[in-house]
C-alpha cells in the first residue's frame, strides 16, 4: 500500500511511525512532514489546506489510501475532494467535521439529539453575551463558534480577563467571522478525558482512551495549549464509564449525524467532564487527538493503515474491536518558553540517541535546515515511553526527556499526577493501569 499522512506535528510522526511497521505498508509519504517524519517517510513540500495540490499529488501516485491528521483540512472539505477523485481518504466530509467546525452547531446538534452536554446560550452581540454570563452568575466559559488554533475558549474567572476576551472578539475582531457568534456556556466541574471512536459512519470502535494535560504548567497552572503530555490508559475512566461513554455519546453522536444526512467517518474525538452527573462532552474532535495519538500509537496492535483502508471505503466488516497492547504509555511535550502565546523560532535542537525500543521521539516543529535540526513551532517534541506499569513509562518519559535540548525548552513536570492520585486513592474499584 502507498499512503500519503497530511500533517506536520507529532502526531503525525506517530501515525507514520506506526504505519511504517506493517508491510502492508510499501511507500509512505507525508505532506508536509517534519524532520522526524523525514526519516520514515518522503515528506513533499505541500501545506496541509493546499487541497487540490494534495489530491493531484495523490492522484499522480496513485495514492491508496491518504490520512489526515489536523482539522482544517477536514473543515474545508478534503475528503469531498478526494471522494470526487475516487481516491480513499481517512477522515469525514466538510460537513461531518462541521462538528469540530462549529461550536453552535455542535451543541444545537447534541441538543437535538439528548447527547449530554453544558446548557449553553448561542450569542451575536457583545450585550447578548453579557446577559447571557450573568444568567450562569459568570460561573461560565466563552466559545467562540468556529476555529481558533485554541485560543477560542476562556474559562471566565475575572472581570479584567472577561473584558480582554470580549474586546479581542468583538473590537479587534480577532478571531474574524470565527466569532460571528459566540457561545456562553455553564462550567462544568469534573475530571477531563479524552474518547476517542473510528468509524465507518455505523459501526463504531473505540480506540484506548487517554488522558491530555491541557494546561501549560504544572499542577493544570497557566494558559490552555495543544496538550503538553498525555498518557493511555486514562485511568480516570473506568471500563464502566467508557461503556457509558460509548451508550450515551459516541454511539448516538454517530447515528445522530446519519439522520442529518451528514455521515460521520474516520476519528471521532469527544472532549468529557467526568462530572457528578455523568460523562458530559465539551467539544468534538473531527481527527485524532495530538498528544493522545502519540500513547495510543505505541499502545496499539492493529495494523493502523487497514483499520483506516476499511473506513475509507465505508466498511469496517467484521473487525469487533482494536487490540492494545497491555503495557502503559506516556508522552512528555517539550516546548519553547513563551508558549502558547509568543515563543521564539529558530532555534537548533539536538537530540541525543536512545538505546531503548520502548522510548520514541517523535519530532513537533522540527524541520531540517542545512543537516542541522531547527524548531519552528511552539511545541517542540513529544517524548514517549512504554512500560509494564503507567508509572513505568511516565519515568522512562522523563528520564529521556532532557536528551532533546534546546533553548528556551520548557516541560510539565508532573504530567500523570492525576492518574498516580486516582491509583492511589483507596476503595475506588475499577480502575487498572493494564486496562485498555
Ligand atoms: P474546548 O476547546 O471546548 O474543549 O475547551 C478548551 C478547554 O476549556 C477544555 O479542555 C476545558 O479545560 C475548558 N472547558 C471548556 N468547556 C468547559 C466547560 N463547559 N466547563 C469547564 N471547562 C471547560
Ligand atoms: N489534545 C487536544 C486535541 O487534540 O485537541
Amino acid at each position: 500500500m502507498r499512503v500519503l499522512v497530511v500533517g506536520q506535528g507529532a502526531r503525525e510522526h506517530a501515525i507514520c511511525w506506526k504505519l511504517k511497521q506493517f508491510p502492508s505498508v510499501k511507500e509512505i509519504y507525508a505532506a508536509p512532514g517534519n524532520a522526524g517524519i523525514s526519516a520514515v517517510a518522503d515528506c513533499v513540500p505541500i501545506g496541509v489546506a493546499d487541497i487540490i495540490e494534495l489530491a493531484d499529488f495523490a492522484e499522480k501516485l496513485k495514492m491508496d489510501l491518504t490520512i489526515v491528521g489536523p482539522e482544517l483540512p477536514l473543515t474545508l472539505g478534503i475528503v469531498d475532494e478526494f471522494q470526487k477523485r475516487g481516491l480513499p481518504i481517512f477522515g469525514p466530509t466538510r460537513l461531518a467535521a462541521e462538528l469540530e467546525g462549529s461550536k453552535v452547531f455542535s451543541k444545537e446538534f447534541m441538543r437535538k439529539y439528548a447527547i449530554p452536554t453544558a446548557n449553553a446560550i448561542s450569542c451575536s452581540s457583545i450585550d447578548e453575551a453579557k446577559k447571557a454570563m450573568k444568567e450562569f452568575g459568570y460561573s461560565c466559559v466563552l466559545k467562540v463558534d468556529g476555529l481558533a488554533a485554541g485560543k477560542g475558549v476562556l474559562v471566565v474567572n475575572s472581570a479584567k480577563e472577561t473584558e480582554d476576551f470580549l474586546r479581542m472578539v468583538y473590537d479587534e475582531k480577532k478571531f474574524g467571522t470565527a466569532a460571528n457568534r459566540i457561545l456562553v456556556e455553564e462550567f462544568l466541574r469534573g475530571e477531563e478525558v479524552s474518547f476517542m471512536v473510528v468509524t465507518d459512519g455505523k459501526k463504531v470502535l473505540p480506540l484506548a482512551p487517554a488522558k491530555d494535560y491541557k494546561k501549560a504548567f504544572d499542577g493544570d497552572a497557566g494558559p490552555n495549549t495543544g496538550g503538553m503530555g498525555a498518557h493511555s490508559p486514562a485511568v480516570v475512566l473506568g471500563a464502566e464509564t467508557a461503556a457509558e461513554v460509548m451508550r450515551t455519546i459516541m454511539l448516538p453522536t454517530v447515528q445522530g449525524m446519519e439522520t442529518e444526512g451528514r455521515p460521520y467517518t474516520g476519528v471521532l474525538y469527544a472532549g468529557l467532564m467526568l462530572t457528578a452527573d455523568g460523562p458530559k462532552v465539551l467539544e468534538y474532535n473531527c481527527r485524532f487527538g495530538d498528544p493522545e495519538t502519540q500513547v495510543q500509537m505505541l499502545r496499539l496492535e492493529d495494523d493502523l493503515a487497514d483499520i483506516c483502508l476499511k473506513v475509507a471505503r465505508g466498511n469496517l466488516g467484521d473487525l469487533k474491536s482494536l487490540t492494545w497492547r497491555k503495557e502503559a504509555a506516556a508522552c512528555v511535550v517539550l516546548a519553547v518558553e513563551g508558549y502558547p502565546d509568543d515563543f521564539p523560532k529558530g532555534q537548533e535542537v539536538a537530540i541525543d540517541p536512545i538505546d531503548d525500543e520502548s522510548v520514541v521521539i517523535f519530532h513537533a516543529g522540527i524541520v531540517k535546515r542545512d543537516g542541522k535540526l531547527i524548531n519552528q513551532a511552539g511545541r517542540v517534541a513529544s517524548v514517549c515511553a512504554r512500560g509494564a506499569t503507567l508509572t513505568e513509562a511516565l519515568t522512562k518519559a522523563y528520564a529521556a526527556a532532557p536528551k532533546v535540548r534546546f533553548q528556551g525548552a520548557f516541560y510539565r513536570r508532573d504530567i500523570g499526577y492525576r492518574a498516580l492520585e486516582t491509583v492511589q486513592t483507596p476503595g475506588r474499584s475499577g480502575i487498572s493501569f493494564r486496562s485498555a
